[in-house]
């Protein structure tokens, strides 16, 4: 059977030009589809939750599936409380507020958020943005120049990548301590700004960053830090506080961004640091300055998800009960998850024609999970990624174990 990747499409095509190219990735496309591989978007009938509604990419009819696609690792999006906060703010406020927040979209309620995230980071001020994609955008631009760098670790998100086009960027391996001090040691002096950038929780493995060898480097070599806490925030620490909250510090990175479409269950971003330097960020992080505010519905909604992720610790500790036990039903069954220690799990498959075969066999079994092939990651770390919920069930994650033991015998995936 044929086989080429989407990594032999990108590097057949790097030197055609756009229109060409957009003809070429029908080759691809052709193949994904007579193998009945879902390589676009699925579309979903009605929530994205653990028990929900898809369109099957092979007969275009709905089918109904246990579902690990969804990063509201604590369900805010489907609670009473946080669907009525918006209602309210609906009819008080009406659909939007059709302004970027310079120009007379800012409003009460914005300001409320910024104060409740930046109490809740332990942070001095923040700021929040349409979208967490954006808040990496528009602040690194706004932070970085010819004269700065960057020592970025090799598995930050995308929009990071994106933010920095305008300032030197070094590779500093991933989670490596050591190698980030040589780095540090051979290349700080040569920089104005020297800013070091991780994930508080890595998106695709799960794992976690080593912040206090981290905050100590950067002590001593006079650099900032910068931590995407996107799967971090809500999730880790006694309090749900994050990453810094789970190593015990709490105001020791200068920047600490998020998204508020994870454990906050909405849309949207944050970025959470001095007062200072968030008043600059006002006029200066344009994903922000020209863009319009955060609709007034997302922004009470998270407010209230704020509110219960401080008052109800049982539904922290629901999604930290499904994780450990899914954690250790996947390894008891010899499953290969890399380090991962969150609510995300890579189930590796390590070549990406055969991890599209094992989302369509899932599906086959009523389980949604999504394929993750390059240019996500390399080839050789095509996998499955699990998200696992607050509202998931132990039958939900047994009916996953049991099918991907069966797809198993078949695919020899372990
Ligand atoms: C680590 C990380 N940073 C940033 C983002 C972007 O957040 P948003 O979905 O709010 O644009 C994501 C979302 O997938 C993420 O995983």
């Amino acid at each position: 059977m044929e086989n080429y990747t989407l990594k032999d499409f990108t590097l057949q095509t790097l030197r055609t030009d756009a229109i060409d190219r957009t003809i070429q990735f029908k080759k691809w496309h052709k193949q994904a589809k007579q193998n009945n591989h879902q390589v676009f978007w699925t579309k979903a009938y009605g929530a994205v939750k653990p028990e929900m509604t898809i369109e099957d990419p092979s007969t275009g009819l709905k089918r109904k599936v246990i579902s690990f696609v969804s990063n509201d690792y604590l369900g805010m999006s489907q609670r009473p409380e946080t669907i009525q906060a918006g209602i309210q703010a609906l009819q008080t406020y009406g659909t939007g507020a059709c302004a970027a927040p310079s120009i007379g979209g800012y409003l009460d309620i914005h300001q409320e958020l910024e104060k409740e995230i930046a109490d809740f980071t332990g942070q001095e001020d923040a700021l929040v943005f349409s979208s967490g994609f954006g808040v990496n955008v528009g602040v690194l631009n706004a932070l970085l120049g010819k004269e700065d760098i960057a020592f970025i670790d090799s598995q930050v998100h995308s929009s990071v990548l994106d933010g920095l086009r305008g300032t030197n960027t070094k590779n500093i391996g991933h989670n490596n301590p050591e190698y980030l001090e040589f780095i540090l040691q051979n290349e700080r002096s040569k920089y104005k700004t020297a800013m070091v950038i991780i994930d508080g929780i890595y998106s695709q493995d799960g794992d976690i960053a080593p912040l206090p060898e981290i905050v100590t480097l950067c002590k001593k070599y006079n650099a900032l830090i910068y931590m995407d806490d996107a799967h971090g925030i809500g999730v880790f620490g006694k309090n749900g506080r994050g990453i810094a909250e789970y190593f015990n510090l709490l105001g020791q990175v200068d920047i600490i961004t998020g998204t508020l479409s994870k454990a906050f269950g909405a849309v949207g971003g944050f970025v959470a640091c001095s007062k200072d330097m968030a008043d600059y960020l006002r006029l200066h992080a344009n994903t922000t300055v020209f863009s319009s505010s955060l609709t007034p519905q997302v922004t009470c909604s998270v407010l209230k998800a704020l509110e219960l992720i401080k008052t109800d610790k049982s539904i922290l500790q629901k999604l930290w009960d499904n994780v450990n036990y899914f954690r250790k039903r996947l390894l008891e069954e010899g499953f290969d998850i890399k380090q991962s220690v969150a609510a995300i799990f890579p189930i590796m498959i390590r070549d990406p024609y055969k991890t599209y075969e094992v989302a369509r066999l899932l599906k086959e079994r009523n389980i949604y999970a999504m394929s993750i092939v390059f240019p996500a990651v390399v080839n050789k770390d095509s996998r499955i990624r699990v998200s696992l919920i607050a509202s998931h069930e132990k039958e939900h994650l047994e009916a996953l174990i049991t099918a991907l033991s069966e797809i198993d015998k078949e695919l020899h995936i372990k």
